[in-house]
């Protein structure tokens, strides 16, 4: 698509050397708790019935851990975990290789799940069942079906959009977990445990300062935190402060509700182009110069509902009174004040 991606969206995308950060054991793994206390007694059951853990969906925003969760529980089974994007299969063989090739136990975790062709995902049901795959052999009269039996397997899947899951395909998940926005003293442990990990010195308050702007995602309170180590490095003396965090985030343009540039160019455009709404997703993201608004939908959106400025209605797009006054500007004669 000939569309100028909008230099924010960067800041969603994994970081080179995101791995060594991720928790490797549920223990570390922090916040989330109610799942991890749903997932901590199936993984308990299945070692002691000496079974595989049953299929698990985790769906939620960028960077809230769902590729981390899946390794951890892998982890957790003593069991290693193939990793594949939806959209790089295919063709049915693409996926019958990869499951048949599946050691007993192991773990197939694939992300954006929601993007499975519809053949491909077909084929998955029956591995997911029954553990057998049917698979054409030839073509023609002469072709054949044959018969295949998978070995024991668990299969996570990740998306950022559960809408767009089918009902066949979520139904035979034995688990569905949504992963929520984290709180700003979840967000400050992530920040210290990150900072232990990559040997920064982070003052208490420093660590409050970014996990206050992290936008609840720890992926996000990541990279803060190594923005704000080079700033610490170059402007300070290697310590980051509260009074270097936010002299860093302010260069940054990230503000207080951890908001960037694309949010408030979001909320601008809602609240003043478009008088408030409602207006449709595509019709924002055309005027933001953001392709069909499927950046928009997992971005930023989310958040902008989590923290109460944005009603999404069947109409479409609503900005609420709280995002106006975030703008200091006044409704206009859009319909959601009159
Ligand atoms: N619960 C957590 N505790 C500590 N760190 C976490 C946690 N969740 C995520 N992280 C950190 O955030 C980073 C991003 O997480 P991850 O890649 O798992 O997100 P994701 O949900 O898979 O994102 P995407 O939808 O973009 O694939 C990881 O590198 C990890 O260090
Ligand atoms: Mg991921």
């Amino acid at each position: 698509m000939d569309h100028q991606r909008h230099p924010d969206l960067d800041a969603f995308l994994p970081e080179e050397g995101e791995y060594t950060l991720r928790p490797k054991r549920l223990g570390e793994y922090i916040g989330q708790e109610k799942i991890k206390a749903r997932l901590e007694i199936a993984l308990q059951a299945a070692q002691m019935r000496g079974e595989v853990l049953d299929h698990v969906l985790l769906f939620g925003p960028p960077g809230l851990g769902k590729t981390t969760l899946a390794h951890v529980l892998a982890n957790e089974m003593g069991v290693s975990c193939k990793v594949i994007q939806a959209p790089a299969l295919e063709k049915k063989g693409d996926l019958a290789a990869i499951l048949t090739n599946l050691e007993e136990g192991e773990f197939l975790f694939i992300d954006e799940i929601h993007r499975l062709p519809a053949a491909i995902e077909e084929l998955l049901y029956s591995a997911m069942e029954d553990r057998k795959l049917d698979i054409l052999i030839g073509q023609g009269p002469s072709a054949q079906t044959l018969k295949v039996d998978l070995r024991p397997f668990t299969l996570v899947g990740a998306t950022t959009r559960a809408g767009l899951i089918s009902k066949p395909l979520h139904d035979r998940f034995g688990m569905v977990h949504r992963l929520d926005y984290y709180s700003r003293a979840e967000l400050t442990v992530i920040a210290d445990r990150s900072a232990k990990v990559l040997k920064i010195e982070l003052a208490a308050e420093g660590g409050v300062a970014i996990a206050r702007r992290s936008r609840g995602t720890p992926r996000i309170c990541n990279r803060l935190l190594r923005r704000c180590r080079d700033y610490a490095e170059v402007k300070g003396q290697g310590i980051i402060t509260s009074d270097i965090a936010d002299a860093c985030l302010k260069l940054h343009e990230v503000d207080d509700l951890g908001l960037d540039g694309l949010d408030r160019d979001y909320l601008e455009a809602l609240c003043g182009k478009f008088k408030g709404g409602p207006v449709g997703v595509r019709t924002l993201a055309a005027a933001l110069g953001e392709g069909d608004g499927g950046a928009l939908e997992d971005l930023v959106e989310p958040y902008l509902m989590q923290i109460g400025f944005l009603d999404r209605t069947q109409q479409g797009r609503r900005a609420t009174e709280a995002a106006y006054s975030y703008l200091g500007i006044k409704p206009s004669i859009g319909p959601l004040f009159k």
